[in-house]
Protein backbone atom coordinates (compact mmCIF):
# COMPACT_ATOMS: atom_id res chain seq x y z
CA UNK A 1 0.00 0.00 0.00
CA UNK A 2 0.82 3.47 -0.42
CA UNK A 3 0.35 6.46 2.40
CA UNK A 4 -0.30 9.69 0.31
CA UNK A 5 -1.20 13.16 2.17
CA UNK A 6 -4.12 15.39 1.39
CA UNK A 7 -4.88 18.69 2.05
CA UNK A 8 -8.04 18.08 4.03
CA UNK A 9 -8.96 21.52 5.04
CA UNK A 10 -7.76 25.66 4.17
CA UNK A 11 -5.87 26.72 7.64
CA UNK A 12 -7.08 29.48 9.08
CA UNK A 13 -4.33 31.55 10.82
CA UNK A 14 -1.76 29.03 12.05
CA UNK A 15 -1.88 25.72 10.82
CA UNK A 16 -2.72 22.80 12.15
CA UNK A 17 -2.82 18.68 12.12
CA UNK A 18 -6.37 18.81 11.05
CA UNK A 19 -6.03 20.87 8.15
CA UNK A 20 -4.10 17.45 6.75
CA UNK A 21 -5.55 13.92 5.93
CA UNK A 22 -3.10 10.63 5.67
CA UNK A 23 -4.83 7.95 3.40
CA UNK A 24 -3.67 5.07 1.56
CA UNK A 25 -3.73 3.43 -1.39
CA UNK A 26 -3.03 1.43 -3.76
CA UNK A 27 0.66 0.79 -4.79
CA UNK A 28 1.05 2.49 -8.50
CA UNK A 29 3.46 0.82 -10.54
CA UNK A 30 5.38 2.30 -13.85
CA UNK A 31 3.39 2.02 -17.00
CA UNK A 32 5.33 2.52 -20.97
CA UNK A 33 7.61 5.86 -20.89
CA UNK A 34 7.18 5.67 -16.67
CA UNK A 35 9.26 5.30 -13.74
CA UNK A 36 8.40 4.82 -10.50
CA UNK A 37 9.62 6.60 -7.54
CA UNK A 38 9.94 5.71 -4.21
CA UNK A 39 10.63 9.46 -1.83
CA UNK A 40 13.28 9.52 0.26
CA UNK A 41 13.57 13.32 1.65
CA UNK A 42 10.78 16.13 1.48
CA UNK A 43 11.29 19.08 2.49
CA UNK A 44 8.86 21.52 4.53
CA UNK A 45 8.97 25.15 3.26
CA UNK A 46 7.06 28.16 4.90
CA UNK A 47 6.06 28.83 1.29
CA UNK A 48 3.38 26.05 1.48
CA UNK A 49 1.18 28.00 3.96
CA UNK A 50 0.62 30.31 0.90
CA UNK A 51 -0.24 27.46 -1.27
CA UNK A 52 -2.46 26.41 1.46
CA UNK A 53 -4.82 29.42 1.14
CA UNK A 54 -7.21 30.08 -1.98
CA UNK A 55 -5.79 33.24 -2.98
CA UNK A 56 -4.22 34.30 -6.10
CA UNK A 57 -0.45 33.93 -6.08
CA UNK A 58 2.49 33.83 -8.24
CA UNK A 59 1.89 29.81 -7.87
CA UNK A 60 -1.73 28.76 -8.20
CA UNK A 61 -3.42 27.30 -4.47
CA UNK A 62 -3.41 23.68 -3.96
CA UNK A 63 -6.74 21.80 -4.30
CA UNK A 64 -8.85 20.15 -1.40
CA UNK A 65 -8.39 16.84 -0.99
CA UNK A 66 -5.66 16.18 -3.20
CA UNK A 67 -1.94 15.35 -2.42
CA UNK A 68 0.61 18.17 -1.48
CA UNK A 69 3.32 19.03 -3.03
CA UNK A 70 6.82 20.17 -2.89
CA UNK A 71 10.08 19.71 -3.37
CA UNK A 72 11.55 16.16 -2.84
CA UNK A 73 13.85 13.65 -3.30
CA UNK A 74 13.22 10.65 -4.80
CA UNK A 75 15.24 7.35 -5.90
CA UNK A 76 13.74 5.58 -9.25
CA UNK A 77 12.74 2.17 -8.24
CA UNK A 78 11.54 1.10 -11.36
CA UNK A 79 11.92 2.18 -14.95
CA UNK A 80 10.09 1.42 -18.58
CA UNK A 81 11.77 4.99 -19.78
CA UNK A 82 15.07 4.60 -21.56
CA UNK A 83 16.84 7.35 -20.18
CA UNK A 84 16.25 6.38 -16.05
CA UNK A 85 17.59 3.65 -14.41
CA UNK A 86 16.57 2.25 -11.31
CA UNK A 87 18.84 3.53 -8.45
CA UNK A 88 19.18 6.23 -9.40
CA UNK A 89 17.94 9.62 -7.37
CA UNK A 90 15.83 12.73 -8.57
CA UNK A 91 15.23 16.47 -7.69
CA UNK A 92 11.54 17.38 -8.09
CA UNK A 93 9.00 19.10 -7.29
CA UNK A 94 6.32 15.91 -6.28
CA UNK A 95 3.31 14.85 -4.61
CA UNK A 96 3.28 13.86 -0.87
CA UNK A 97 3.02 10.18 -1.24
CA UNK A 98 5.50 7.32 -0.75
CA UNK A 99 5.42 6.30 -4.36
CA UNK A 100 4.53 7.85 -6.89
CA UNK A 101 4.93 7.16 -11.22
CA UNK A 102 6.60 9.62 -13.56
CA UNK A 103 6.96 10.75 -16.95
CA UNK A 104 10.32 12.42 -15.61
CA UNK A 105 9.62 15.58 -17.28
CA UNK A 106 10.92 18.52 -14.15
CA UNK A 107 13.14 16.07 -12.41
CA UNK A 108 16.61 16.73 -12.09
CA UNK A 109 19.46 13.99 -11.58
CA UNK A 110 21.23 13.72 -8.82
CA UNK A 111 25.12 13.71 -9.94
CA UNK A 112 26.97 14.55 -7.14
CA UNK A 113 26.60 12.11 -4.47
CA UNK A 114 29.76 12.86 -2.43
CA UNK A 115 27.64 15.88 -0.38
CA UNK A 116 24.63 14.53 1.32
CA UNK A 117 21.28 13.72 -0.49
CA UNK A 118 18.98 16.10 1.57
CA UNK A 119 21.72 19.13 0.56
CA UNK A 120 19.39 19.33 -2.81
CA UNK A 121 16.31 20.60 -0.99
CA UNK A 122 18.75 23.24 1.41
CA UNK A 123 21.85 24.45 0.68
CA UNK A 124 22.02 23.28 -2.78
CA UNK A 125 18.42 23.31 -3.65
CA UNK A 126 15.95 26.32 -3.96
CA UNK A 127 16.88 27.88 -0.26
CA UNK A 128 20.48 27.97 -1.44
CA UNK A 129 19.67 29.73 -4.61
CA UNK A 130 17.50 32.34 -3.11
CA UNK A 131 19.94 32.96 -0.45
CA UNK A 132 22.89 33.37 -2.92
CA UNK A 133 21.02 35.52 -5.58
CA UNK A 134 18.16 37.64 -3.39
CA UNK A 135 21.99 38.71 -2.21
CA UNK A 136 24.45 39.10 -4.84
CA UNK A 137 21.59 40.46 -7.32
CA UNK A 138 19.68 42.46 -5.35
CA UNK A 139 21.80 43.19 -2.06
CA UNK A 140 24.68 44.07 -3.92
CA UNK A 141 26.83 43.77 -0.74
CA UNK A 142 30.18 45.48 -1.31
CA UNK A 143 33.48 44.52 1.51
CA UNK A 144 32.99 46.34 4.70
CA UNK A 145 29.48 47.12 4.82
CA UNK A 146 27.20 45.80 7.54
CA UNK A 147 24.50 42.63 6.85
CA UNK A 148 21.49 42.37 8.77
CA UNK A 149 19.72 38.57 7.93
CA UNK A 150 16.53 37.99 9.70
CA UNK A 151 14.96 34.11 10.33
CA UNK A 152 19.01 33.92 10.18
CA UNK A 153 19.37 30.54 11.48
CA UNK A 154 16.84 28.97 8.87
CA UNK A 155 17.79 27.46 5.73
CA UNK A 156 18.04 30.80 3.69
CA UNK A 157 19.03 33.10 6.35
CA UNK A 158 22.32 31.01 7.39
CA UNK A 159 23.35 30.53 4.01
CA UNK A 160 22.80 34.32 3.47
CA UNK A 161 24.62 35.40 6.65
CA UNK A 162 27.95 33.14 5.62
CA UNK A 163 27.54 34.81 2.11
CA UNK A 164 27.86 37.67 3.22
CA UNK A 165 31.12 37.07 5.42
CA UNK A 166 32.68 35.36 2.39
CA UNK A 167 31.88 38.66 0.62
CA UNK A 168 33.36 40.49 3.23
CA UNK A 169 30.48 42.20 5.44
CA UNK A 170 30.38 42.50 8.75
CA UNK A 171 27.09 40.49 9.54
CA UNK A 172 24.57 40.76 12.13
CA UNK A 173 21.51 37.74 12.52
CA UNK A 174 17.96 37.59 14.52
CA UNK A 175 16.83 34.27 15.56
CA UNK A 176 14.63 33.17 18.32
CA UNK A 177 16.41 31.34 20.81
CA UNK A 178 19.79 31.82 22.61
CA UNK A 179 20.98 28.26 20.93
CA UNK A 180 20.58 29.65 17.80
CA UNK A 181 22.27 32.94 18.26
CA UNK A 182 25.20 30.99 19.89
CA UNK A 183 25.06 28.55 16.31
CA UNK A 184 25.05 32.21 14.03
CA UNK A 185 28.41 33.03 15.60
CA UNK A 186 30.00 29.37 16.18
CA UNK A 187 29.31 27.68 13.43
CA UNK A 188 28.21 30.28 10.72
CA UNK A 189 30.56 32.66 11.27
CA UNK A 190 28.08 36.02 12.03
CA UNK A 191 30.01 38.97 14.13
CA UNK A 192 26.80 39.44 16.06
CA UNK A 193 23.45 37.37 16.54
CA UNK A 194 20.40 39.19 18.60
CA UNK A 195 17.64 36.89 20.07
CA UNK A 196 14.64 38.53 19.07
CA UNK A 197 11.83 36.84 21.55
CA UNK A 198 14.65 37.81 24.54
CA UNK A 199 15.67 41.51 23.46
CA UNK A 200 13.15 44.45 24.87
CA UNK A 201 14.73 46.93 22.82
CA UNK A 202 15.28 45.76 19.45
CA UNK A 203 16.22 49.04 17.65
CA UNK A 204 18.95 49.92 20.45
CA UNK A 205 20.21 46.03 20.05
CA UNK A 206 20.60 46.26 16.49
CA UNK A 207 22.67 49.89 17.09
CA UNK A 208 24.37 47.80 19.50
CA UNK A 209 25.55 45.25 16.80
CA UNK A 210 25.84 47.29 14.16
CA UNK A 211 27.40 51.14 15.53
CA UNK A 212 27.94 52.16 11.79
CA UNK A 213 24.13 50.96 10.70
CA UNK A 214 23.04 48.71 8.28
CA UNK A 215 23.53 49.13 4.44
CA UNK A 216 21.93 45.95 3.41
CA UNK A 217 19.16 44.07 4.70
CA UNK A 218 17.97 40.63 4.06
CA UNK A 219 14.16 39.98 4.98
CA UNK A 220 13.06 36.85 5.55
CA UNK A 221 10.24 37.43 8.43
CA UNK A 222 9.24 40.79 7.95
CA UNK A 223 6.93 42.51 11.05
CA UNK A 224 8.31 44.07 14.18
CA UNK A 225 12.22 42.36 13.55
CA UNK A 226 12.19 44.69 10.16
CA UNK A 227 10.61 48.07 11.43
CA UNK A 228 13.75 47.81 14.09
CA UNK A 229 16.15 47.01 11.15
CA UNK A 230 14.89 49.69 8.98
CA UNK A 231 15.34 52.05 11.38
CA UNK A 232 18.93 51.98 11.44
CA UNK A 233 19.03 51.22 8.12
CA UNK A 234 22.07 53.75 6.25
CA UNK A 235 22.11 55.63 3.29
CA UNK A 236 21.65 53.91 -0.17
CA UNK A 237 20.87 51.12 1.81
CA UNK A 238 19.51 47.87 0.17
CA UNK A 239 16.69 45.68 1.67
CA UNK A 240 16.05 42.49 0.31
CA UNK A 241 12.26 41.48 0.61
CA UNK A 242 12.52 37.62 0.78
CA UNK A 243 10.06 36.33 2.54
CA UNK A 244 7.50 37.69 5.72
CA UNK A 245 7.07 34.61 7.64
CA UNK A 246 5.79 36.62 10.94
CA UNK A 247 2.95 37.41 8.88
CA UNK A 248 2.25 34.55 7.07
CA UNK A 249 -0.21 33.40 9.63
CA UNK A 250 -2.34 36.62 10.36
CA UNK A 251 -6.41 36.65 9.54
CA UNK A 252 -5.45 40.86 9.87
CA UNK A 253 -2.44 41.98 8.83
CA UNK A 254 -1.08 44.28 11.65
CA UNK A 255 0.10 48.00 10.68
CA UNK A 256 3.32 49.27 11.00
CA UNK A 257 5.82 52.30 10.91
CA UNK A 258 5.19 53.79 7.22
CA UNK A 259 8.48 52.99 5.19
CA UNK A 260 8.23 55.55 2.79
CA UNK A 261 9.65 58.06 4.75
CA UNK A 262 12.92 55.88 5.72
CA UNK A 263 13.14 54.97 2.23
CA UNK A 264 13.01 58.54 0.70
CA UNK A 265 15.14 59.66 3.92
CA UNK A 266 17.90 57.25 3.29
CA UNK A 267 17.27 56.68 -0.42
CA UNK A 268 16.61 53.18 0.37
CA UNK A 269 16.11 50.18 -2.16
CA UNK A 270 13.30 47.44 -1.12
CA UNK A 271 12.75 44.92 -3.30
CA UNK A 272 10.61 41.83 -3.23
CA UNK A 273 11.63 38.81 -5.14
CA UNK A 274 10.50 35.23 -6.29
CA UNK A 275 13.70 33.12 -6.64
CA UNK A 276 12.05 31.24 -9.68
CA UNK A 277 12.15 34.83 -11.43
CA UNK A 278 15.60 34.12 -11.59
CA UNK A 279 15.21 30.55 -12.62
CA UNK A 280 18.40 31.07 -15.60
CA UNK A 281 21.01 31.88 -13.06
CA UNK A 282 20.24 28.81 -10.72
CA UNK A 283 22.82 26.57 -12.32
CA UNK A 284 25.24 29.38 -11.94
CA UNK A 285 23.86 29.76 -8.20
CA UNK A 286 24.19 25.81 -7.36
CA UNK A 287 28.40 25.83 -8.95
CA UNK A 288 29.37 28.96 -6.90
CA UNK A 289 27.73 27.26 -3.61
CA UNK A 290 28.85 23.73 -4.06
CA UNK A 291 32.30 25.73 -4.89
CA UNK A 292 32.42 27.06 -1.80
CA UNK A 293 30.92 24.06 0.12
CA UNK A 294 33.85 21.86 -1.18
CA UNK A 295 36.23 24.38 0.02
CA UNK A 296 34.99 24.64 3.39
CA UNK A 297 34.08 28.49 3.41
CA UNK A 298 30.31 27.56 3.65
CA UNK A 299 28.52 24.90 5.83
CA UNK A 300 24.96 24.22 6.85
CA UNK A 301 22.59 22.64 9.29
CA UNK A 302 19.58 20.56 9.05
CA UNK A 303 17.01 19.63 11.47
CA UNK A 304 16.06 15.62 9.87
CA UNK A 305 12.68 14.49 11.10
CA UNK A 306 11.98 10.70 10.57
CA UNK A 307 8.79 9.36 8.93
CA UNK A 308 6.63 10.13 6.19
CA UNK A 309 3.35 10.66 8.37
CA UNK A 310 5.52 13.47 10.42
CA UNK A 311 5.94 15.50 7.29
CA UNK A 312 2.64 17.92 8.66
CA UNK A 313 3.87 18.04 11.69
CA UNK A 314 7.50 18.96 10.65
CA UNK A 315 5.59 21.63 8.13
CA UNK A 316 4.02 23.35 11.27
CA UNK A 317 7.03 23.21 13.72
CA UNK A 318 8.35 26.01 11.12
CA UNK A 319 6.20 28.51 12.12
CA UNK A 320 7.57 27.30 16.05
CA UNK A 321 11.19 28.12 15.03
CA UNK A 322 11.74 23.64 16.11
CA UNK A 323 14.50 23.95 12.67
CA UNK A 324 17.38 25.25 12.89
CA UNK A 325 18.60 25.15 9.06
CA UNK A 326 16.73 23.03 6.70
CA UNK A 327 14.12 21.42 7.83
CA UNK A 328 13.46 17.62 6.05
CA UNK A 329 11.95 15.03 6.43
CA UNK A 330 13.47 11.30 5.98
CA UNK A 331 10.52 8.74 4.82
N1 LIG B 1 11.40 34.79 -2.18
C1 LIG B 1 11.68 33.54 -2.40
O1 LIG B 1 11.83 33.08 -3.54
C2 LIG B 1 11.84 32.62 -1.22
C3 LIG B 1 12.42 31.35 -1.35
C4 LIG B 1 12.60 30.57 -0.19
C5 LIG B 1 12.17 31.05 1.04
N2 LIG B 1 11.59 32.28 1.11
C6 LIG B 1 11.15 32.83 2.39
O2 LIG B 1 12.31 32.97 3.19
C7 LIG B 1 11.97 32.82 4.55
C8 LIG B 1 12.84 31.73 5.18
O3 LIG B 1 12.57 30.49 4.56
P1 LIG B 1 13.35 29.18 4.97
O4 LIG B 1 12.97 28.10 4.03
O5 LIG B 1 14.78 29.52 5.15
O6 LIG B 1 12.70 28.85 6.39
P2 LIG B 1 13.47 28.65 7.75
O7 LIG B 1 14.06 29.99 8.10
O8 LIG B 1 14.39 27.49 7.63
O9 LIG B 1 12.34 28.26 8.78
C9 LIG B 1 11.45 29.18 9.27
C10 LIG B 1 12.02 29.98 10.47
O10 LIG B 1 11.32 31.20 10.59
C11 LIG B 1 11.38 31.66 11.91
N3 LIG B 1 10.07 32.18 12.32
C12 LIG B 1 8.91 31.49 12.41
N4 LIG B 1 7.92 32.31 12.82
C13 LIG B 1 8.50 33.53 13.00
C14 LIG B 1 8.01 34.81 13.43
N5 LIG B 1 6.72 35.00 13.76
N6 LIG B 1 8.88 35.84 13.50
C15 LIG B 1 10.18 35.69 13.18
N7 LIG B 1 10.70 34.50 12.77
C16 LIG B 1 9.86 33.45 12.67
C17 LIG B 1 11.76 30.46 12.79
O11 LIG B 1 13.05 30.70 13.35
P3 LIG B 1 13.25 31.45 14.76
O12 LIG B 1 13.44 30.38 15.78
O13 LIG B 1 14.45 32.29 14.53
O14 LIG B 1 12.00 32.25 15.03
C18 LIG B 1 11.81 29.28 11.82
O15 LIG B 1 12.80 28.37 12.13
C19 LIG B 1 10.48 32.51 4.60
O16 LIG B 1 9.77 33.71 4.83
C20 LIG B 1 10.20 31.99 3.20
O17 LIG B 1 8.87 32.15 2.82
C21 LIG B 1 11.41 33.06 0.01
Amino acid sequence: MNKVILLSKRPTGKPSLDNFKIITEEKPSAKDGEILLKSSFVSVDPYLRGRMSDTKSYVPPFELNKPIQSGMIAEVIASNHPDFKTGDFYLGNLDWKEYQTSNGKGLTKIENTEVSLSAYLGVLGMPGVTAYLGLTLIGSPKKGETLAVSGAAGAVGSTVGQIGKILGCRVIGFAGSDEKTELLKSKFGFDEAINYKTTKDMAKAIQEAAPDGVDVYFDNVGGEISDAVLANINKFGRVVVCGAISLYNETEVPTGPRVQPILVKNSVLMQGFIVSDYASKSPEAVKQLSEWLQEGNLTYSETVVEGFEQIPQAFIDLFEGKNTGKMVVKV
